[in-house]
């Protein structure tokens, strides 16, 4: 069974096969409608059940329209609507579910929750995004840094704020596609050293770095991500505000970084917080190709998950 649960627990060979494989499928497809059918229909006849226990745009949307295009059909399931909500276990959520659809996506808030997924369903099972981790977006950024700069091995990644989701897949992604990368953020927001532990194992350099100017010295790609996550409880804002205002990434921070660096932030963001809007709709700004390269990813990695 092939699930995509992780980025640390894909093969790096098969990882860098889907980035390829959605370039090409990006490509193929130029600029046509977008809701018109690729040329060719791999997903043909398959269904897929998409479930969120999260609100969604991005991920909602662009699975939704990566499977109609491939031929698939979807259906989006929300996790209070569902029995699953009412105390039915997620292994029988899982079996049932496997003998309806070949597909299920879900977005979780424990990592728990996808495991026993996964483990209980007799069809693939892809991370949308737990409280630990976000392996698609990551997918998502790795190809679309290497549409504007090449290849992504040996670049310096700066990660700038809480040590959240999103930064634990980008590291994950630092030992499997060979980038370096530092965190810069307070102590109390640092990523696990699990994620950390990955992938210096697979040789790269990951640094902490407290002092954010430093940091982002000679860095490729500066990446931030909201200073509070859907699974962060509200009583927090203030206390993080407080603790990462100085991680703001700004006009000041950036010019510390190589002239031709590039920003990121996987969306939705809080403008003026994490990211000044000057930096967000700047030169160095790529968030609307992340957005955009979401669809063609998960295209790769849904192709990955069926074997087609
Ligand atoms: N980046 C991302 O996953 O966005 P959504 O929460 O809108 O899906
Ligand atoms: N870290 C954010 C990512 C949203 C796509 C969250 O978990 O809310």
């Amino acid at each position: 069974m092939k699930h995509f649960l992780d980025l640390h627990k894909t093969d790096a060979a098969d990882l860098r096969h889907m980035i390829d494989k959605a370039r090409a499928m990006k490509t193929a497809r130029h600029d046509r409608p977008k809701g018109s059918p690729d040329d060719d229909q791999p997903l043909a006849g398959r269904m897929v059940a998409l479930i969120f226990e999260k609100p969604s745009t991005r991920t909602r949307v662009s699975f939704d329209v990566g499977v109609r295009q491939m031929g698939g059909q979807t259906m989006v399931l929300s996790g209070k609507e569902m029995q699953l909500g009412h105390g039915e276990t997620i292994a029988d959520t899982a079996r049932v579910l496997s003998r309806y659809v070949d597909l299920i996506m879900i977005r979780t808030f424990e990592e728990a929750t996808l495991l026993e997924m996964a483990e209980h369903a007799t069809v693939p099972v892809i991370n949308g995004l737990t409280n630990r981790t976000h392996p698609c977006q990551i997918m998502a950024d790795v190809m679309t840094y290497e549409e504007h700069r090449g290849s992504i091995a040996g670049r310096k990644v700066v990660w700038a704020g809480d040590g959240n989701n999103v930064c634990a897949s980008f590291i994950h992604a630092a030992g499997q596609f060979g980038f370096d990368l530092t965190f810069t953020g307070p102590e109390t927001l640092d990523p696990e050293q699990k994620f950390i532990d990955f992938a210096r194992a697979r040789g790269s350099d990951i640094k902490i770095e407290r002092d954010p100017s430093r940091a982002v010295v000679g860095a490729d790609l500066v990446v931030t991500d909201t200073w509070v996550s859907m699974h962060d409880p509200e009583s927090a804002k203030e206390r993080r505000h407080n603790q990462l205002r100085g991680y703001q990434v700004n006009e000041a921070l950036m010019a510390h970084a190589k002239p031709d660096a590039l920003f990121m932030h996987c969306l939705p963001a809080h403008r003026n917080d994490e990211a000044t809007s000057a930096v967000m709709d700047g030169p160095h700004s790529v968030i609307f190709d992340e957005a955009e390269n979401r669809l063609h990813a998960q295209k790769a990695i849904l192709r990955w998950c069926l074997g087609v």
